[in-house]
C-alpha cells in the first residue's frame, strides 16, 4: 500500500517520525512536505495528499497539523476522501472499522510521539469492517454527487 504524508510546520517533527515508522513497517511513502519548520499554510501541503487520495493515485493519506483541525477541514472538502482526525486510539480503530477512513489526521501538538506510532500502526492494520456500514458510505457518495451538480 503505497501512503502519501503531509504536513505544516506543526506537524513536521512529527511527521518525519512517522515516515521513520512507516519504512520500517515496509510501506511506500510519498513525502509531500513541508520540509522545512518554517511557517506554511496547511491547506498547501493538505490539498496535495487530499488530491493524490481522491483521484486514486494513493490508497491512503497521513496529514499533520498542529491540532489536525485544519487539515481535516480541508481534506474532507475532496470527493471519495474520508479523513478522521484521531488524536487517541479508539477513534483510530473506530475510524477503519466504521468509516473505511483514507486519510488519516494527526495533531502535532496534541499527541506525543508514542502515541501517534501507536495511532498509526492501528490505523494501517484495522480493516474496513463492510456491511451494514458499506450503504452509509455509499450515502456520502449520494451526498457528494448532489453537491457537484449544484
Ligand atoms: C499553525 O499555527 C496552526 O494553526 C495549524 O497547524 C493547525 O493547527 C490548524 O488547524
Amino acid at each position: 500500500m503505497k501512503i502519501g504524508i503531509g504536513c505544516d510546520h506543526a506537524g513536521l517533527e512529527l511527521k518525519n517520525e512517522i515516515l521513520l515508522l512507516l519504512k520500517d513497517l515496509g510501506f511506500e511513502c510519498v513525502d509531500f512536505g513541508t520540509d522545512s519548520p518554517q511557517a506554511v499554510d496547511y491547506p498547501d501541503f493538505g490539498e496535495k495528499v487530499s488530491e493524490a487520495v481522491s483521484s486514486g493515485r494513493i490508497e491512503r493519506g497521513i496529514l499533520i497539523c498542529g491540532t489536525g483541525i485544519g487539515m481535516s477541514i480541508v481534506a474532507n472538502k475532496f470527493p471519495h476522501v474520508r479523513a478522521s482526525l484521531c488524536n487517541e486510539l479508539f477513534t483510530a480503530k473506530m475510524s477503519r472499522l466504521h468509516n473505511d477512513a483514507n486519510i488519516l489526521v494527526l495533531g502535532g501538538r496534541i499527541v506525543g510521539k508514542d502515541l501517534a506510532k501507536e495511532i498509526v500502526r492501528t490505523w494501517i492494520s484495522t480493516p474496513f469492517e463492510g456491511e451494514r456500514h458499506c450503504l452509509r458510505l455509499k450515502k456520502i457518495n449520494f451526498i457528494e454527487d448532489r453537491l457537484k451538480k449544484k
